[in-house]
């Protein structure tokens, strides 16, 4: 149990541990409920903290301690105390010595998943971001760097495989065969977090990377038996990661062996330990039958994010959790750089912006706003969000368009070899660019401390007589918690000017100054571009490539947005104003509903829409982008209050039948001329025709005929890759009746053995939007292969119904929201981090109109009062209701 009420830790209270830890040797005896960890520290007092050396304070949580020795003497009771959540040593010796301690953790009552745990029978450990403490008393924070030696022992016929990090020493066996053992050592230093153990029965595949400087290095990913050959893709995956990070970076690996292992039951998506990779088992099986493109695109840029912590969160680590975003935007923006290399740029920077869209400014727009450098948190689990993640990747991001490629690099390798083996800060990381640049980033600062998304409200003015165009912009930031007033930002905004025939005007501004590549620097408030030599009323395309997180307003026609659908030089600003032509479309649409009207509006966006698809020279990939409506909730994010999720989503099916209707001929020609031929790949290429064939079926479905629904059930039975076969069982589950039960049914009967797959069965039936869905869910947790210990059945049911069924989830009576509530307490008990993201889901309650919104704050309202909650419930749920 933690204290009543978990005070929040605050940035500006950071001060250097009192003591160091030089040296860590482990030495772990695996049993199912009585794990015995003993532990010997090297510790020395801190010189760079106060001087003098005051009580040696170390976290502990969920603890049995057995023993505690300084230089080899037991402590007598008298000398340290126990709380649950640390032990305090009042006077340690002035000098460097050792501290051993011998502590009981229960690894299958672990359902918490921090510490050591088991999953399906193969132990596994999770320390990010306090976990290590949940194994022994240790200063478990992540600017104390310590090397690890490890023992691990256990039952060889429960656990034969037995990994930590660094490099294999020594393994054997003792007590006539009943246990045995083997011991790794890990050269470089690192904080606690990134410390890891596994030990199972599990299978391998292996490879071999031979790094720039011509070292050999062991590759291996370890699976459940009888998944090897699903593992190939992630080594495939990790191997390309590896060449990337050397070519791109001049990243080199650092030990002998790399190893992967895949668990069942995890709180993330996969943790970077040192050497010893732990993943969801989601994000490493991938196989034709058994996963989608999706899937596979997810597994090369989730191994690839790993693997690129080694140097961006490993070997310069974070020197306290509020510095986050310096590993985990950092390697963000490094894997999704990956993934754009391998794949395409302009659809990998869609993809981004879509994310960070739906994800990162519906969290800035409501209670749980915060910085990308947050300066207060109660339970850190909490601050893993779309925030530090996506935007901290925007941020790089403008660094790298405000500095130019080539010296963003020289920044880079500036921090690299400044920091390298040191728990670093964004002020540190800022100042390298600074100083390879030259350029003052000062102001560029604020983007790691105010939050919100700032809105740059834009108009231009055309002077027919003095051919010249007036840009003006002005920076609106919207107050956000605890945020009322804010600075202007500097802000990298990348432009074009279209002429009447759609080609890009060549920008001058009045000064004589050139514009290089479009890019303008904004910093304050209020700014005017004046350009000359303009021609003609030219058309703006702004923000492209989304060179800044922000918001664009600007007063456009409609036939603007079509020229920028149709001419756009800027393929992904294309994109950008399909999809503000089509929002703009559905919050008409909704208006009109709204006030008791019918509408046939949409009729021109679809027409327009028709010629961009249909132009030369696009890649299916990109084509399947344009034909992706706007989702329901990126149309309740612009609307942004009183929002009535049942008008939007008729809005939206409205519209997406309106487009199938239009564009049919189009997409049923996609349709038929890029069926897949031969075997699968997964390649970009071929993953691109199958995302446009689909694209091209939901619409073609959306117009309800009853060709269109035989399409769709030839779709799912004639399948021969995951990958339309779970698109097509989406669709039927939305629509229900014989056609999607039937799916559901073959889908279940054909899959219920995999864990991994049987998912999709869930998910599909949590998303249909069908009235019947709630019941249905409800029931389906009562399902012998659901379980709330197992998150990803978790997030497959209910994480779908909360956050990808707004229909549903928003019922105008209240029970989506009082069925989640329940679900968040429920969880609560057994994992709180899991409980806590559920919770999230009710991110965007303010916005609603006020009958949901009542209902939504009692919902909230029963979880804030129960008695128990964990701190990160309670966090959660009181920002919620907060102001
Ligand atoms: N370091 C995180 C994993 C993590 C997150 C551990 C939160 C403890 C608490 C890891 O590098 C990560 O970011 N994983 C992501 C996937 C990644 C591709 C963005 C995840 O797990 O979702
Ligand atoms: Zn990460």
């Amino acid at each position: 149990m933690k204290p009543e009420t978990p005070r929040p830790i605050r940035l500006k209270d950071y001060r250097p541990p009192a003591y160091l830890v030089d040296k860590v040797d482990l030495d772990v005896s695996l049993d199912p409920t009585c794990t015995r960890v003993r532990s010997r520290l090297s510790v020395r007092p801190n010189p760079a903290a106060s001087g003098r050396s005051g009580p040696l304070r170390l976290n502990g949580e969920h603890l049995e301690l057995a023993e505690i020795a300084v230089n080899r003497k037991p402590l007598a009771k008298k000398d340290y105390k126990v709380t649950d959540v640390e032990l305090t040593i009042a006077r340690p010796p002035a000098k460097p010595f050792t501290l051993e301690i011998v502590t009981f953790v229960n690894p299958e009552g672990n359902t918490a998943l921090q510490g050591i745990y088991r999953s399906n029978g193969v132990y596994c450990s999770q320390c990010e971001a306090e976990g290590f403490r949940r194994i022994t008393y240790f200063p478990d924070r992540p600017d104390v760097l310590a090397t690890y030696k490890v023992r691990i022992e256990a039952d060889p016929e429960e656990a034969p495989v037995l990994l930590s990090n660094g490099n294999p020493v020594e393994r054997g066996t003792i007590k006539g065969g009943k246990r045995h053992y083997a011991v790794w050592h890990d050269p470089h230093p690192k904080p606690s977090y990134l410390f890891a153990l596994v030990g199972g029965d599990l299978a391998s595949i292996a490879s071999t990377f031979r790094t720039m400087s011509g070292r050999k290095v062991d590759l291996a990913i370890y699976v459940e038996h009888g998944k090897e050959d699903r593992a190939a893709w992630a080594m495939d995956s990790l191997k390309r990661a590896m060449r990337w990070d050397e070519e791109r970076f001049g990243r080199e690996y650092d030990l002998d062996v790399f190893n992967i292992v895949a668990v069942s039951d995890f709180n993330m998506g996969a943790m970077e330990n040192k050497g010893l990779n732990i993943f969801n088992d989601r994000l490493v099986l991938a196989s034709p039958e058994t996963a989608t493109d999706t899937i596979f695109e997810h597994i090369e840029s989730v191994v690839a994010h790993e693997y690129f912590h080694n140097w961006t969160g490993n070997r310069i680590t974070c020197r306290d959790w509020f510095q986050l975003c310096l590993k985990e935007g950092l390697t963000v923006f490094r894997d999704q750089e990956f993934t754009g290399d391998e794949r395409s740029k302009t659809v990998q920077r869609i993809i981004d912006v879509r994310k960070l869209k739906t994800h990162q400014f519906a969290e800035d727009a409501g209670p749980l706003s915060h910085p990308v450098r947050p300066e207060s948190y109660i339970e850190i689990n909490n601050f893993y969000t779309a925030t530090v993640y996506e935007k901290g990747a925007e941020v790089v991001r403008m660094i790298e368009k405000l500095l130019g490629a080539e010296t963003f690099r020289k920044g880079m390798d500036l921090y690299f070899a400044r920091h390298d083996g040191e728990a670093a800060t964004v002020e540190q990381f800022i100042q390298c660019f600074e100083d390879a640049s030259g350029i003052d980033l000062t102001q560029f600062r604020l983007w790691y401390s105010q939050s919100g998304t700032p809105e740059l409200v834009c108009g231009l003015k055309y002077d027919k007589a003095k051919k010249t165009a007036e840009l003006e912009v002005e920076q609106v930031l919207p107050p956000t918690p605890g945020q009322p007033n804010k600075k202007p930002f500097h802000i990298p905004f990348k432009i074009g000017l279209l002429g009447a025939n759609g080609h890009d005007i060549d920008l001058q501004l009045e000064d004589g100054e050139e514009v290089t590549d479009g890019l303008l620097s904004l910093t304050k408030r209020r700014q005017t571009f004046r350009f000359t030599d303009v021609p003609s009323r030219p058309v703006p395309s702004l923000l492209r490539d989304f060179s800044a997180p922000v918001n664009v307003t600007i007063d456009l026609d409609d036939p603007d947005y079509e020229l920028l659908m149709a001419a756009d030089s800027d393929l992904f600003n294309r994109w950008q104003a399909a999809a503000t032509y089509a929002t703009r479309t559905l919050v008409e649409i909704v208006r009109i509903l709204g006030s008791g009207k019918s509408t046939a509006r949409g009729q021109r966006y679809a027409k327009a829409l028709r010629a961009a698809v249909s132009s030369d020279g696009l890649d299916p990939a990109y084509r399947a982008e344009l034909l992706r409506l706007p989702t329901q909730a990126d149309v309740a994010r612009i609307i942004g209050k009183n929002v009535d999720p049942a008008l939007i989503h008729r809005a939206h099916k409205q519209l997406s039948r309106l487009v199938g209707r239009t564009l049919g001929d189009v997409l049923e020609d996609f349709y038929k001329s890029l069926a897949d031929k031969g075997t699968f790949s997964p390649d970009s290429e071929s993953a691109g025709r199958r995302a446009l064939r689909n694209s091209a079926l939901t619409l073609l479905t959306a117009r309800g005929g009853k060709r269109d629904l035989a399409l769709l059930s030839k779709h799912y039975s004639g399948a021969t890759c995951m990958t339309d076969r779970a698109h097509a069982l989406y669709l039927l589950a939305g629509i229900g009746g014989k056609e999607g039960d039937r799916a559901l049914q073959h889908f279940y009967d054909q899959w219920k053995g995999d864990h991994v797959v049987i998912d999709t069965w869930f998910a599909a039936q949590a998303q249909s939007p069908r009235a019947s869905t709630l019941k249905r869910v409800e029931d389906l947790t009562r399902h012998p292969l659901f379980s709330l210990t197992a998150p990803n059945k978790v997030r497959a049911l209910i994480g779908s119904f909360a956050a990808g069924n707004p229909v549903q989830f928003n019922r105008p009576d209240g029970k989506g929201y009082a069925f989640v509530a329940s679900q968040v307490l429920a969880l609560d008990a057994i994992n709180p981090q899991i409980a806590a993201r559920m919770l999230g889901t009710f991110r965007s309650w303010r916005a609603l109109e006020s009958g949901r919104r009542a209902q939504a704050r009692k919902a909230l309202q029963r979880i804030a009062k129960t008695k128990t909650l964990s701190p990160d419930v309670k966090e959660i749920v009181s920002k919620m209701l907060e102001a």
